[in-house]
């Protein structure tokens, strides 16, 4: 089985079983308030997700899936298990419960504002390297979309030599990203032409199935990092940071501490892209607003 099609197997993982468990009616299992309580409590410490009374019976489906996995009899059983394995265990509790929705050329207007203002100023300006961040990058599709738009910018000028960070504090979608298999419909929103560019389209068993090509995937380096985290392990500082669809999950303080480190982090010249519904008025006036969802280094 080549890698390609072990990837695409995984993908398409069947989430129904014969463990006994699911037989005895899992399914109408509940989650209480004390156990509720107690999940909350431990994903808000560790990755500053705030989860309201109303997220209690997406929790309850999502944990349903690690129960399976641990084949547990109730939810009071896995919150022992946590307690008992939190080291090894709060990635995968933390994986269960993060949201991954995202998108290639997801909120298009950054990309075009990245093609037509950013690329050209930084060009004018004569950077031989280009450092960008896609912090909370999900399954891959936002770095590879950033990665996308520099190829097309650069295609007839003279390259920088460019490095994409990928972070999200979910391995699952970390992995996934590395390994860059997309199902095919999702990449139609890209012209075919340009997909020809950077996608390998797959055939036979991998039928329906697009991989990003080995040159687009070179430069995106995928890593696990919590944001949350008091200070980050990069050494170098970065041209460009996007941290889009992340913070709305972030409370105030988490949000203020988070923009003071984007700002350690951003080049003076650079630019901070957050997402559609996300803004920095209240947060922090460390950063000149450009244009919605747009900022630059206050100076
Ligand atoms: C809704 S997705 C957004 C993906 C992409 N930025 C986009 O806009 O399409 C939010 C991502 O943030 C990640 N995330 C949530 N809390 C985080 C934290 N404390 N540190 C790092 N990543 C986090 C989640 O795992 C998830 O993949």
């Amino acid at each position: 089985m080549t890698e390609f099609s072990r990837i695409k197997n995984a993908m398409g993982k069947s989430t129904s079983s014969n463990n006994p468990v699911h037989r005895q009616g899992l399914f109408a299992l509940e989650l209480c308030d004390r156990e509720f309580g107690f999940f909350r409590e431990v994903i808000y410490r560790e990755c500053g997700i705030k989860l309201t009374e109303m997220k209690k019976a997406l929790m309850q489906a999502r944990l349903m899936k690690r129960l399976r996995e641990l084949n547990m009899k109730d939810y009071s059983e896995y919150r022992d298990y946590v307690i008992e394995n939190y080291s090894s265990e709060i990635v995968n509790l933390i994986n269960c419960i993060t949201t991954n929705k995202t998108d290639f050329f997801r909120e298009s207007n950054h990309f075009d504002f990245m093609h037509s203002v950013v690329l050209p100023e930084f060009e004018k300006l004569g950077k031989k390297s280009l450092r960008i961040w896609s912090a909370g990058c999900s399954t891959g599709e936002e770095p590879y979309t950033i990665a996308i738009t520099l190829f097309e910018y650069f295609r007839d000028r003279r390259m920088p030599d460019i490095k994409i960070l990928a972070t999200d504090i979910d391995t699952q979608v970390i992995e996934k990203g590395r390994h860059g298999v997309y199902k095919a419909d999702i990449i139609d929103v890209i012209e075919p032409e340009v997909a020809k560019r950077y996608f390998l389209k797959g055939k036979d068993d991998n039928e329906g199935f697009f991989r990003i090509k080995e040159f687009v995937r070179d430069i995106v380096y995928f890593r696990r990092l919590n944001l949350l985290d008091e200070t980050f392990p990069m050494k170098r500082m970065f041209d460009i940071i996007l941290c889009r669809n992340v913070i709305i999950y972030f409370d105030r303080e988490s949000q203020k501490k988070l923009f003071a480190n984007f700002y350690r982090y951003l080049h003076d010249d650079g630019y901070l892209f957050v997402g559609h519904s996300e803004t920095l008025t209240g947060i922090t006036d460390k950063f000149n607003f450009v244009k919605n969802t747009i900022y630059k280094k206050a100076l």
